[in-house]
């Protein structure tokens, strides 16, 4: 089925997943989120797609926020259900995929915006992105991880100011805390999202996989994370990517690894 909202773009690999609704800088109503649910679960399941991108189309806005428009009149019900679903479909599946995730932070990350982006793996932002969590001025706290990834991320004090505030940081700002990994021009930042994919491609697919899931159980106050490495680790030397790892390293060439 095709995407309204989405265009999707193979690379060699690399997935580039631009959500396009730059008239409305990139909003996530819930068909867009919809979308997104269903483009991670098609990324997930292609044994070519090996590192994706996530950004937003257009110059100015990588993803301004949930649509404002769309939950204006929501009751009660309706809002919890609208941060469950999101949860759910896009913001923890995002962080849970299977392969590293690149958010390429072309501009506004805002609100539903950062979240997004903190729901990736890695974060690396054009020089013009702003970045922020305005929900309070509308009323409102973030409903789609925001409370919680930001906190991880920047630590507790920091998260409480920007929350509070409602204010945008600038990307250098970001950079400083921790909440983006780097900073380039707006003209160097696919090419600098594809540096970052071609490196994490020449590694084994099944131990990538194996460590989004170690680093995620420390975060899982259900998992002891050390716990999850230890078991994660063992499972690795069963695989046919150790093999290839180990053998290559002995025959002094470069491992060519296939995934299990
Ligand atoms: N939800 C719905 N529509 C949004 C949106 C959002 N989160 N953010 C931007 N838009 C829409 C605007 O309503 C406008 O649409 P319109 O032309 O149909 O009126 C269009 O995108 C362009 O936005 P505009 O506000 O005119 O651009 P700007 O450059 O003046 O301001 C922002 C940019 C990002 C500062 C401003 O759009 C903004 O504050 N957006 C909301 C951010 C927010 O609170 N996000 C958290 C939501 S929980």
């Amino acid at each position: 089925m095709p995407f309204n909202n989405l265009f999707i773009a193979d690379n060699e690999g690399i997935r580039t997943i631009t959500i396009n609704r730059p008239d409305q800088l990139n909003a996530l109503d819930r068909g867009t989120i919809d979308e997104l649910d269903r483009a991670l679960l098609d990324a997930d399941a292609d044994k070519n797609v090996r590192v994706l991108i996530i950004t937003g189309s257009g110059p100015k806005a990588f993803v301004a926020g949930a649509d404002i428009k769309e939950f204006a009149h929501f009751s009660v019900d309706e809002g919890k259900a609208l941060s469950a679903d999101g949860h759910r479909k896009l913001f923890d599946h995002m962080e849970h995929m299977s392969k590293p995730v690149i958010a390429a932070v072309n501009g506004f990350a805002l609100g539903g915006g950062l979240e997004l982006a903190m729901s990736c793996h890695i974060r690396v932002a054009s020089e013009n992105a702003r970045l922020g969590l305005p929900e309070v001025s509308l009323g409102l706290i973030p409903g789609y991880g925001g409370t919680q990834r930001l906190a991880r991320l920047v630590g507790r004090g920091k998260a409480m100011e920007m929350l509070f505030t409602a204010g945008m940081i600038k990307a250098d700002e970001a950079l400083q805390w921790g909440l983006v990994n780097h900073v380039v021009p707006q003209d160097q930042l696919s090419a600098k999202c594809t540096e970052l994919a071609v490196a994490i491609m020449k590694n084994s697919p099944t131990a990538l996989a194996a460590a989004i899931r170690a680093v995620n159980a420390g975060y899982d106050p259900g998992t002891n994370g050390l716990q999850r490495e230890i078991e994660e680790f063992g499972k690795l030397f069963g695989t046919a990517d150790f093999k290839e790892g180990t053998r290559a390293f002995m025959e002094k060439r470069k491992a060519e690894f296939k995934g299990n």
